[in-house]
């Protein structure tokens, strides 16, 4: 049986095939991920398989099936930052974590993602963590944002 939460949200829908996206992405919403639970439930629901709905699931970069970590990095690769070295940020930021993108490190400390754009632009190279936005970003910068981090 659903959690009330998850449940309630099932509630605003038909229950057709075509209402699987909304409800993973209200499931998720919940959450902050995707869990194995929430899976099951909205299969059942809507008669779908797991292996259809993690297979569809997969398909998008916006799901996640871990727990978040406490903090969010995102790195921009839009076209102002990409062209100004993001991509190198976003290679260090790998480096330092151990962990791809769309990855959360085993300490649950830190969640990398890429994204397309931040909407600013004239700071590029941008990384946000968290809330807080960092710009004209480098390979050095997005080290000792991460060595500050640690000392903390
Ligand atoms: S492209 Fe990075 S903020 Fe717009």
């Amino acid at each position: 049986m659903a959690n009330g939460g998850l449940s309630a949200i099932m509630q605003e829908f038909k229950g057709e095939r075509g209402d699987l996206i909304p409800i993973l992405q209200r499931a998720q919403d919940l959450d902050g991920y995707l869990c194995p639970a929430a899976i099951r439930d909205i299969s059942r629901w809507l008669k779908v398989s797991e292996n259809e709905i993690y297979g569809v699931a997969t398909f998008y970069a916006q799901f996640r099936f871990h727990p978040p970590g406490q903090h969010h990095i995102k790195v921009c690769l839009g076209t102002a930052c990409h062209v100004k070295g993001g991509e190198q940020i976003l290679v260090m930021a790998k480096q330092r974590l151990g962990v791809d993108t769309g990855e959360t490190t085993a300490d649950g400390k830190y969640d990398l993602d890429r994204v397309a754009c931040l909407g600013c632009c004239a700071l590029a190279p941008v990384v946000a963590f968290d809330d807080k936005i960092h710009s004209q970003m480098s390979v050095l910068k997005i080290q000792r944002l991460l060595d500050e981090q640690e000392q903390d």
